[in-house]
């Protein structure tokens, strides 16, 4: 969480910190904050909320150093208040920081006794007097850094500047990205290349443990160890035009409308289309030998893992274990020798799901994730990475990356099936090419935002919203309760359809709208008797499938038309009315689309 940019700039960086700011907002917004090298001394502008209250204040209290470092806050240690904005600083040191420092407190009650105030509730605060206190004794900066570095504990970034100092920068990564931008006699820092996109797309990301001292000349990297070492140098392909809202109202929405697009890239690089057969890249083992698949993940990506069980087990007759990162980082849970463990994560750095990787990996698994940012922890410590090509996320709920996660699971379940011959070549062909139709079958979908505005109207006045669904549309149903409780507000539920009458039916009145997700499959007809449940009790149902209105078989209060498609895709499509439901509600009520409150893109922290 957190966003932090530096720059050693030729002329005054204000702004060009702010717009890099700005491409980083996804990563938190509490507060944000700038601080430059003034003639010498440090300065900095603070602001509490959305960066534009920042862009105020420098409007009014402008800064014109060329030597900066800039902040926006996802909230970990303190209120989002001005006090506790970054960057943080002494005389001597600014620091901005994205992690948690978790020794913070005994650092703390170290420096206090030896005199240092302090002035936040903030964990990084500790960082800068650790710093100053080595500044004090007389070590330069750059050995009062890699003094500081070796008393810190957690996971971190951090950006560093120095009053005296006008050319000169300190980076240090451990747990959280990092990256390093270069120009032309002008050097950036950033949490990621997208960050730096206007100024540069040569970058070289540091290694975990790494610090890095830039100068406009160039950089110098030096491992945990303290030695010098060579990063490459890339081309990042993030420009500038893919992070642009274009012609949409919300990055949510154009993400959503991108889908059929994203898809199509993402299944092209795991299928023979033209074959109509799986072509799936070597994980390194073999898919027949292997006796269980572990999956896990977070959020979102959880809800996608959570199909690919039912998948892989369906077609390739083989168990799954799943559990969300969280939960199985702890569980201790004993793993089979010749088990394939994947790992699924939009961003790449999602602190529990790398806790379980690096816990799988210890026991023995092939580790193979499905990220969609290559070159994230995630994916480097991967044995095998499965990129999913939806391009930048930057809408804070997650749907092309979903969709996309989906397709290249489907991949997995099919490869994994024909290895181990549970399918005939007859059936994975006709399930690749279920899977090539997905993306025209998506499109259509997308043309007809009128069908919501009823639904929207039901929803948006209604305090408690259930989502049922069986089978493959289990999973959907979860991921519809949290699209439309992350970014409305609205308190909603996923549950089996099946497990309604143990519990949740208690709920059911004239004021809970159901939102049932129902193809129509071999167990449509089990979940047509729960939707009976529900009318009997007077829930306002909105039904979802391909089947008519009328075999519902009591009124419905909303009804979304779906194609008619093989059951494997089904979640794939599934996944659009869900997404447009949660979309069109929280426009009716008025919510951030794009920056729902408390939530950040990227959770590296537990
Ligand atoms: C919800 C959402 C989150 C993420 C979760 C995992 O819309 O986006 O639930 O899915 O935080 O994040 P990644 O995929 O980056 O590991």
């Amino acid at each position: 969480m957190c966003g932090i940019v530096g720059i050693l700039g030729k002329s005054a960086v204000s702004t060009n910190l702010v717009e890099a700011l700005r491409r980083l907002e996804y990563r938190g917004y509490d507060s944000a904050g700038i601080a430059t090298v003034e003639a010498g001394s440090l300065a900095r502008r603070r602001a509490e909320g959305k960066l534009r209250n920042l862009e105020t204040r420098l409007l009014s209290d402008p800064l014109d150093g060329r030597t900066g470092i800039g902040h926006t806050r996802w909230a970990t240690h303190g209120r989002p208040i001005e006090r506790n904005a970054h960057p943080h600083m002494t005389a001597k040191v600014s620091v901005v920081h994205n992690g948690i420092i978790e020794n913070f407190r005994e650092l703390k009650a170290t420096l206090e006794a030896k005199g240092h105030r302090f002035e936040t509730d903030t964990d990084t605060e500790a960082v800068v007097h650790l710093i100053s206190d080595s500044l004090d004794r007389g070590l330069d900066p750059v050995a009062a850094v890699q003094e500081a570095l070796q008393h810190i504990k957690g996971a971190f970034a951090l950006g560093i500047i120095f009053a005296g100092y006008d050319d000169l920068m300190i980076a240090a990564r451990k747990g959280s990205p990092l990256a390093i931008g270069h120009g032309s006699g002008e050097m950036y820092l950033g949490s990621d290349a997208i960050a730096l996109a206007p100024f540069t797309d040569t970058i070289t990301y540091l290694e975990d443990g790494d610090w890095a001292v830039l100068r406009r000349s160039g950089v110098e990297i030096f491992d945990s160890e303290g030695a010098r070492v060579d990063r490459p140098v890339i081309n990042a392909v993030a420009s500038s035009l893919l992070v642009d809202k274009g012609n949409y109202r919300h990055f949510m929405l154009k993400e959503i409308h991108e889908q059929p697009e994203v898809i199509s890239h993402t299944l092209a690089s795991y299928l023979d289309m033209a074959n109509a057969r799986v072509a799936f890249p070597d994980l390194g083992v073999d898919l027949a030998k292997i006796s269980r698949v572990t999956i896990s993940a977070c959020g979102t990506a959880y809800y996608a893992g959570l199909v690919a069980k039912y998948w892989i087990e369906r077609f390739a007759r083989l168990p799954v274990d799943i559990d969300v990162a969280s939960e199985m980082r702890y569980r201790e849970t004993p793993l089979p020798k010749d088990g394939l463990a994947v790992f699924v994560s939009q961003s790449g750095e999602t602190a529990d799901t790398l806790a379980t990787l690096r816990y799988c990996k210890d026991n023995g698994q092939r580790i193979a994730s499905v990220v969609n940012v290559r070159s994230s922890t995630i994916a480097r410590e991967s044995h095998a990475v499965l990129p999913t090509l939806a391009g930048p996320e930057i809408g804070v709920a997650s749907t092309k990356a979903f969709t996309c996660q989906l397709s290249v699971l489907a991949g997995l379940a099919i490869a994994i099936a024909r290895a181990r011959n549970t399918i005939t070549p007859e059936e994975e062909t006709e399930l690749v090419t279920a899977l090539t139709e997905v993306p025209r079958h998506m499109a259509s979908l997308l043309h007809h935002d009128e069908n919501y505005l009823s639904i929207t109207d039901v929803l948006s006045k209604a305090r408690d919203v259930l989502y049922l669904g069986r089978g493959l549309s289990f999973p959907i149903a979860l991921e519809g309760a949290l699209k439309l409780k992350e970014i409305s507000y609205i308190h909603a539920e996923g549950y089996a359809a099946g497990e309604l009458k143990h519990g949740p039916i208690a709920l059911i009145d004239e004021t809970v709208p159901v939102i049932v997700v129902a193809p129509e499959d071999e167990l449509f007809e089990k979940t047509v008797s729960n939707l009976q449940e529900v009318a009997a009790r007077g829930g306002q149902i909105i039904l979802i499938s391909d089947a008519e209105p009328e075999k519902a078989g009591c009124k419905l209060a909303g009804h979304i038309q779906m194609p008619k498609v093989a059951p494997l895709v089904a979640p794939l499509l599934y996944a659009i009315p869900i997404q447009l439901i949660a979309y069109h509600t929280a426009v009716q009520i008025g919510t951030d689309v794009d920056q729902p409150r408390n939530l950040a893109k990227s959770v590296t922290v537990e």
